[in-house]
């Protein structure tokens, strides 16, 4: 069956591949999950590997398959797998477990291996294929009515890990109801929490550069935030007038605007750091007032990476909230669909080039 791939350690080497059709047999006990493949979204981490930033292919292999948003339907099940059957849509966590004691209770995204499993980014194959098996514990069933916009679960997963978490860590305070909310990025991940910091209710303001209006702006717009450019107003500017916020999510892929986040939050508030900086970029801060404001303020703030079932299964649930509330909203997000698996270099192009995309994705199969 078909694949893309890329060779890890070498720039711009995505290319088509051929895999052997995996069996409900490949997963031991009867309890493998035979999965077509529908629709695959890509983000910068595609973008990265594929420039050989990092990415490591499985024991064996020369090349990686890559791909770890999926979206899928079950066509075949092993003897003993309960909960999924045949024509049930899923989607795929991207962890699998190593060793630690995290990795042992389902929590393999808080694993303390240094050596991690990702499917389609580290030491295992993605989804970029035509078939997939898996154990049902990492297949997370999506009700028929949001096939639509099924793909968007992983992303969606990493959102709301990082939101459950800081509840989770908030609960230090016995009472803690955060009004004002900030979001650095509009790209999936900060259009996503938007929408999830929406539905719990919250006041949100989203900070991008691009000045509006765009389809971005459109969007936070659509569900009730407020959208800000950086270049219209620096953060501290805007949020001495919307802030200081009680939530900080950062989701742009910039180190400054990290450490800028740290000085925008509210006494007791939170910070949630979510992107993955790859450089090896040094900056200068002003690195009293902040530890100062932090310790007499009560801050936190925490990095969170990746998702475990549970989030997916939150994820389900917003998505089904998100329809029912801004029924069409997250299609929207579905900018730039590519047919089939052939056009994977319009698929790279896309990815690459094309900065009004939210989210690049492949149609694998028609469904
Ligand atoms: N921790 C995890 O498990 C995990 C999982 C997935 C992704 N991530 C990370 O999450 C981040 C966001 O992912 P994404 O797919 O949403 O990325 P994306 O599509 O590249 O979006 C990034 C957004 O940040 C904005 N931005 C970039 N630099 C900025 C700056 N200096 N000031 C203000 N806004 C800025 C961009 O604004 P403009 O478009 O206006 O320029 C864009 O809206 C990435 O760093 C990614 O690595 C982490």
């Amino acid at each position: 069956m078909k694949a893309i791939a890329v060779l890890p350690g070498k720039p711009n080497s995505v290319h088509r591949t051929d895999l052997p059709m995996p069996s409900v047999r490949d997963v031991p006990g009867g309890r493998g999950v035979l999965v077509e493949v529908l629709r695959v979204g890509v983000d910068g981490t595609d973008k990265e590997i594929n420039a050989a930033e990092y990415g490591a292919a499985p024991p064996g292999y020369e090349f990686l398959v890559i791909g770890h948003e999926s979206f899928g339907r079950v066509v075949e099940v092993g003897p003993n797998v309960t909960g999924l059957k045949p024509g049930d849509f899923v989607a795929a966590t991207v962890r699998r477990p190593g060793k630690s004691l995290y990795d042992q209770i389902g929590h393999y995204d808080m694993t303390t291996d240094d050596t991690y499993y990702e499917r389609g980014i580290n030491l295992l194959h993605g989804f970029l294929t035509e078939h997939v098996v898996d154990d049902p514990e990492y297949l997370v069933k999506v009700p028929a009515g949001l096939k639509g916009i099924g793909v968007l679960m992983e992303p969606l997963s990493v959102v709301e890990k990082g939101i459950v978490q800081a509840y989770e860590i908030q609960r230090r305070l016995r009472l803690w109801r955060p009004r004002r909310t900030a979001v650095m990025g509009s790209g999936a991940i900060g259009l996503l929490t938007a929408l999830v910091l929406r539905l719990r209710g919250l006041d949100v303001t989203v900070f991008s550069r691009t000045r509006p209006p765009t389809l971005k702006s459109s969007l936070v717009e659509a569900i009730g935030a407020r959208y800000v450019s950086t270049e219209e107003a620096s953060l501290h500017e805007a949020a001495r007038e919307l802030g200081p916020f009680d939530i900080v999510f950062e989701a742009t892929g910039s180190a400054r605007v990290a450490f800028q986040s740290m000085e925008v939050l509210n006494k007791n508030g939170i910070l949630i750091l979510t992107s993955i900086t790859g450089g090896r970029k040094s900056l200068e801060i002003p690195a009293d007032d902040i530890n100062l404001r932090f310790v007499l303020d009560n801050k936190v703030m925490f990095g969170t990476v990746n998702a475990n079932r549970e989030y997916f299964e939150l994820g389900v649930k917003d998505l089904a909230h998100a329809e029912s509330e801004h029924p069409g909203w997250c299609s929207r997000l579905l900018t730039n669909p590519i047919q089939g698996l052939e056009d994977y270099r319009e698929m790279m192009r896309q990815l690459t080039e094309d900065k009004r995309a939210v989210k690049v994705y492949v149609d694998v199969r028609p469904f």
